[in-house]
């Protein structure tokens, strides 16, 4: 079969490599689609090693047809068509997917389009699902609205009953608003921190989901509320960071850390747990119409060289880039 294959910090082309097969418990889904993740980029800089025992290839999430059935498979056919959270191995004709990281096509979603949801739904799930039940008036911030991780957020926190306020480039805050965002803040300009406890009386934000890491740390902490969670996914702003822990302690603030991909494959905090309780609370939004994925281009595999260059340039488009076949 064929996969993207890459030298780091080198050319990435489709390439010969050796066939999957369906291991007891997996199958071997057909690939239709995969999306861009900014870990790709890191992957291929040779700086976000998979975990041990996973795919080399580039690649967290896709959709596609199930061709084969390893032992043990109960529940799933050849024909189906499903998307997965993925380890790697994204970029190419075919992968090997343990059924624990399987969801079926939501209604209403195509085959394609279905492969932008896995890595953005299960994150942000992850990110989310302990938060309280918000108050009337009580606002989330999310950081980097417009992102793939972002556009998710606004719909989910906003499902859950949340007021939300993103920070963005200007040239996303329609998009941002569109998706249900009552507040876009301009982060080259505008203090949100001030922007945020203007729009809730001083009160501050109830959930923050930061991206950016070190260079906000200090300023999420001041946008808090009391009893408020500021929950770090990235740290594209720096991993290292000196806190005040009185601040910290007057506003009885929870500070929480996660990542998908080093999740183990099953048991305690498994991504066997975060697919199945997905498909539990977020797929229904999703067929329902409620949350949708939001892709903003759509280019071929075979491109995905230059799908990377606009992730990461300042056209970058708002939402997920998807990558068919
Ligand atoms: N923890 C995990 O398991 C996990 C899972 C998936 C992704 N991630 C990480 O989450 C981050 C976001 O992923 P993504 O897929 O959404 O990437 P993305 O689509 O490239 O989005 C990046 C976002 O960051 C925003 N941004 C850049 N500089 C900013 C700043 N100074 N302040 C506020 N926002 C800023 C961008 O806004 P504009 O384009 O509008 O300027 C854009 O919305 C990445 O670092 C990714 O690696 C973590």
């Amino acid at each position: 079969m064929k996969a993207m294959q890459f030298e780091v910090d080198g050319p990435i082309e489709w390439a010969e490599v050796p066939d999957v097969s369906a291991a007891p418990g997996e199958v071997v889904v057909e690939i239709a689609a995969t999306a861009v993740n900014r870990a790709d980029l890191l992957q291929r800089a040779g700086g976000y090693a998979p975990p041990a025992g996973e795919s080399e290839v580039l690649g967290l999430e896709c959709s596609g047809t199930i061709v084969e059935l390893g032992e043990d498979v109960t529940g799933w056919s050849v024909g189906d068509e499903v998307c997965a959270l993925l380890a790697g191995g994204g970029y190419a004709e075919r992968a090997g997917v343990p059924t624990t990281q399987l969801l079926p096509v939501p209604a209403g979603v195509s085959l394609a389009e279905a492969a932008a949801l896995p890595e953005a739904v299960c994150t942000v799930w992850t990110a989310i699902r302990e938060l309280p039940l918000p108050e009337p008036g009580d606002l989330a911030l999310v950081h980097g609205g417009s992102g793939g991780i972002g556009t998710m957020a606004i719909q989910m926190l906003r499902a859950r009953g949340y007021r939300v306020a993103v920070t963005a480039s200007a040239r996303n805050h329609a998009l941002c608003l569109s998706l249900g965002a009552e507040l876009a803040i301009d982060y080259r300009t505008d203090d949100f921190v001030e922007v945020v406890l203007g729009a809730t009386d001083g009160h501050g934000a109830t959930a923050i989901l930061d991206v950016i890491g070190a260079d906000y740390l200090d300023r999420n902490v001041q946008a808090l509320a009391p009893d408020g969670t500021l929950t770090v996914i990235a740290v594209q702003g720096g991993t290292q960071a000196e806190v005040d822990l009185r601040a910290l302690m007057r506003r009885r603030v929870t500070l929480r850390a996660m990542t998908l991909r080093a999740r183990p494959r099953t048991g305690r905090g498994s991504k066997a747990t975060v697919i199945e309780q997905v498909r539990e609370h977020i797929w229904p939004l999703i067929e329902s119409g409620e949350v949708r994925p939001v892709i903003g281009a759509t280019m071929p595999l075979t491109d995905a060289d230059a799908a990377h260059g606009l992730m990461g340039s300042p056209q970058a488009p708002g939402g997920k880039i998807l990558l068919v076949r």
